[in-house]
């Protein structure tokens, strides 16, 4: 790739400078220990993520309560005692001179409990979760502010906050599963409550100068759902509230699996025209758009047509982890593709088992198999 590509140009987001337009989105793999600290396998991983060149790591969800675990191996940043392991994975991706933002989540009906929390008591499996009370709906809030407020203190360079893949701040802006007659429900304006008093909450608590990313639902794709046009909506009012980025992506739990996403999400860039939609609809705001983005050409022109200012790669990162430096002619040798038909890191995290590429040499994936979680 030439020197003067989009790709390998700065940009400037609030007051942090990124070196270049290669970003990690979230991947959740399991990594962490059962308590939901930071363990071994998870410094060693991250640390291989901030060597590939990426400007700035967005590292996997970390739960903000306890009633919001995705899983039982997922982050947790909901108590102070969490942030002296946080620091420590702040700074192994610091030290490979790279940005590093935390996600912070509740899962909602989709956490790892069978009494779970949603903005309606809409069944889920065999799980009928409980409606929140006003409340409940207070103290999440501020449970977002106290993790993003921990999340500062652990030495991150911003938080991102998942309202994506359906989890609880989609979930109330979803019509589908929000049913709510009070005023976090109903017309599109109570809906999209929550989420921006989240917003609001955390950044009361961070203070306005610590930037603060979104993961954005940009459609559930699902029938009777949140769609891309209350999508544009709801981007124009996120960008009132002067966000860092808009990290756009489709889709959630339940439409993961029905052909037409399972099809759609085999196409190279699929996300990128969502993407687009949301930076259409914002005036200033960053958008980052993920979906395999397995080439630099696509990643590039997906740049100069405009249809984002910055690229996220997930699972095309972790199958190469040297992906952005053979981008920039800095390793000549090919990129190892993500297999579109592979899905393995998917669902061995669905599963509960310790996630590897299938695309790695036998001896990074036998050091996974062999690895002895705590
Ligand atoms: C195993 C797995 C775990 C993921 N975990 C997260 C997560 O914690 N937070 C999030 O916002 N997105 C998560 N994603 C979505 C990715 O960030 C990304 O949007 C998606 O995988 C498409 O990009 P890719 O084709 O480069 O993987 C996950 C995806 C996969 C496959």
């Amino acid at each position: 790739m030439k020197k003067e590509s989009m790709l390998f140009s700065p940009i400037k987001i609030r007051t942090l400078i990124l070196a270049n337009r290669i970003t990690m989105t979230p991947l959740y793999l399991g990594y962490a220990n059962k308590d939901g600290t930071v363990s071994e396998l998870i410094l060693k991983h991250y640390r291989k993520m901030a060597q590939s060149g990426a400007s700035l790591i967005v590292v996997e969800n970390a739960a903000i309560h306890e009633s919001g675990l995705g899983s039982p191996f997922t982050l947790r940043v909901d108590n102070d005692s969490y942030i002296a392991g946080l620091s420590k994975l702040a700074e192994t991706i610091h030290n490979e001179g790279t940005l590093a933002f935390l996600q912070i989540n509740h899962a909602g009906r989709y956490a790892f409990t069978p009494h779970r929390l949603a903005p309606s008591p809409i069944k889920i499996g065999d799980i009928i979760p409980k409606e929140m009370t006003l409340q409940e709906i207070r103290e999440t809030i501020n449970a977002f502010a106290d993790a993003a407020r921990r999340v500062k203190e652990s030495g991150f360079d911003g938080v991102e906050l998942h309202g994506g893949t359906g989890y609880l701040l989609s979930q109330f802006v979803s019509p589908r599963i929000n049913k709510r007659n009070d005023i976090y429900g109903g017309s599109m304006e109570n809906r999209f409550r929550f989420p921006i008093e989240t917003i609001k909450a955390v950044q009361n608590k961070v203070g306005t100068d610590y930037p603060v990313g979104y993961r954005f639902l940009a459609d559930e794709l699902l029938p009777q759902a949140f769609h891309i046009d209350e999508a544009e909506i709801l981007a124009k009012e996120i960008e009132k509230l002067n966000i860092a980025y808009l990290s756009v992506m489709v889709g959630t739990h339940e439409s993961l699996h029905i052909p037409p996403y399972v099809e759609m999400e085999k196409n190279e860039c699929y996300m990128a025209e969502y993407a687009f939609r949301i930076k259409r609809a914002v005036s200033k705001t960053p958008i980052i758009t993920a979906g395999r983005i397995q080439t630099p050409e696509g990643a590039e022109s997906i740049l100069r047509e405009g249809r984002a200012d910055l690229i996220g790669l997930a699972r095309i990162l972790f199958a190469d982890p040297l992906w952005p430096k053979k981008a920039q002619g800095l390793i000549k040798e090919p990129i190892v593709l993500c297999n579109p038909i592979c899905s393995h890191c998917l669902k061995s995290t669905m599963k509960g088992t310790l996630p590897y590429c299938t695309q790695w040499p036998k001896e990074e994936r036998d050091s996974i198999l062999t690895y002895k979680r705590n």
